[in-house]
């Protein structure tokens, strides 16, 4: 997508047209989404995604996810769950994480070959997330299939029959949390879903289960993205390997640099709420307006040789996690988990090399996904 971010940014960092038969203003400057992001939520809110008229009461369900509401509502929702997210919270389950992907590369490494994706990744976010809500353990494959199919549907790029797909998911989705929910209540634990719980002057049925499915949505697979992508991207700088061999400090801004170079959201969407004047621009109530966050990530007033991956870099202010009201509220847990990941494959690989140098990305508008990454390790 990056020559074709460039060309627009070259047109207008903010451009009005039409892409993907989706009109609206797409956004490719840094300072012009940044300050779009910003924007108090009175001038601009989230779409919901569409949905099928066969589904159509799912749309209730879906707007009582934090990620659609706006000012107080919003608040009061994103304090409550932010509880479960707080660095001190997240910092708790940094032994368990390391635990599990200690044992995933134990096995791996003796195979000599494998999938990020699908043998690493994956397993080391869906366990994460379900422990953090706390779903039985033999419910978590499901979670992958969910996580994986929710992505395409909440893609721009998605037609009528993921559309119809996703819909059916987001059903199976809101039965099985309400079970999990009812269960509970029942007989509390000590995980996030449990907690909620017990503030249910403060938080509805509805509002619990679609923090629920948000949290397998927005939690998972934007975090397996991030682990594969560290991945290919030392497979593709051997040279910055080597110096993340020979300074592990830089573990850290490694997965910020990966952050901006490859980030796993592409891009997230506002609608204008009344007319308005943004970064100089008139928009007319209504408007879409689409933020491609990987396009602001390669701003060259921003950044230095943008195109290129420095994991030596002073600073790396990307908009990866978003901004503002909405800035992701899982930003610690996903770097914990990439963090540790990329320590663990540091301190248990000498190198590594991929199988095929002909790498797969999904064919998403939204995230930057690869369907699957093969590599041969060496110690
Ligand atoms: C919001 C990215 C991991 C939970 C967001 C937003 C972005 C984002 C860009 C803002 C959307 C907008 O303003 O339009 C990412 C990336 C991740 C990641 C790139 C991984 C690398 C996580 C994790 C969790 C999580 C691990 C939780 C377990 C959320 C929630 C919101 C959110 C609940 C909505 C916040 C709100 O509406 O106030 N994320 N996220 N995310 N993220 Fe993340």
């Amino acid at each position: 997508p990056y020559p074709l971010y460039e060309s627009l940014r070259g047109i207008s960092p903010i451009y009005k047209g039409s892409m993907l038969k989706q009109p609206g203003w797409f956004v490719t400057g840094y300072k012009e989404a940044a300050l779009i992001l910003k924007e108090p939520s009175f001038f601009t809110r989230i779409p919901l995604p569409r949905s099928t008229e066969k589904y159509g009461h799912l749309k209730r369900a879906q707007s009582k996810m934090m990620l659609y509401m706006n000012n107080h509502d919003h608040r009061k929702l994103r304090l409550l769950v932010n509880k479960g997210f707080t660095p001190k919270q997240v910092e708790e389950f940094k032994p368990l994480i390391e635990k599990i992907t200690h044992s995933l590369l134990d096995e791996l490494i003796v195979k000599k070959e494998f999938d990020v994706v699908s043998e690493f990744a994956f397993p080391l976010t869906s366990l994460v997330i379900a422990t953090i809500l706390g779903v039985p353990e033999e419910d978590r494959k499901r979670f992958r299939v969910w996580a994986s199919a929710l992505l395409q549907s909440i893609d721009f790029s998605r037609s009528h029959k993921t559309l119809e797909e996703s819909d059916r998911l987001i059903g199976e989705l809101n039965d099985y949390f309400t079970l999990v929910i009812d269960k509970k209540r029942k007989k509390p634990c000590n995980d996030l879903i449990s907690k909620l719980i017990k503030e249910e002057d403060k938080i509805t049925n509805e509002e619990l289960i679609a923090t629920s499915i948000l949290l397998v949505i927005a939690g998972h697979e934007t975090t397996v993205n991030l682990i594969s992508n560290t991945v290919l991207a030392f497979a593709k700088h051997p040279a910055q390997w080597e110096l993340l061999k020979s300074d592990s400090s830089l573990v850290a801004p490694s997965i910020e640099e990966v952050l901006r170079y490859e980030s796993p959201t592409q891009l997230t969407a506002r609608v204008a709420m009344k007319d308005t004047e943004i970064a100089g621009h008139q928009l007319t109530s209504g408007d879409q307006i689409y933020l491609m966050l990987g396009a602001a990530n390669r701003d060259p007033e921003v950044f230095e040789k943008p195109n290129e991956f420095i994991i030596s870099r002073k600073s790396i202010p990307h908009l990866s996690f978003g901004m503002g009201a909405h800035f992701c509220l899982g930003s610690t847990l996903a770097r914990l988990e990439a963090q540790a990941a990329l320590a663990a494959l540091l301190q248990r690989l000498n190198t590594y090399e991929l199988v095929s140098n002909q790498i797969k990305w999904r064919k998403l508008m939204g995230f930057r996904s690869l369907e699957q990454l093969r590599i041969k390790t060496f110690n």
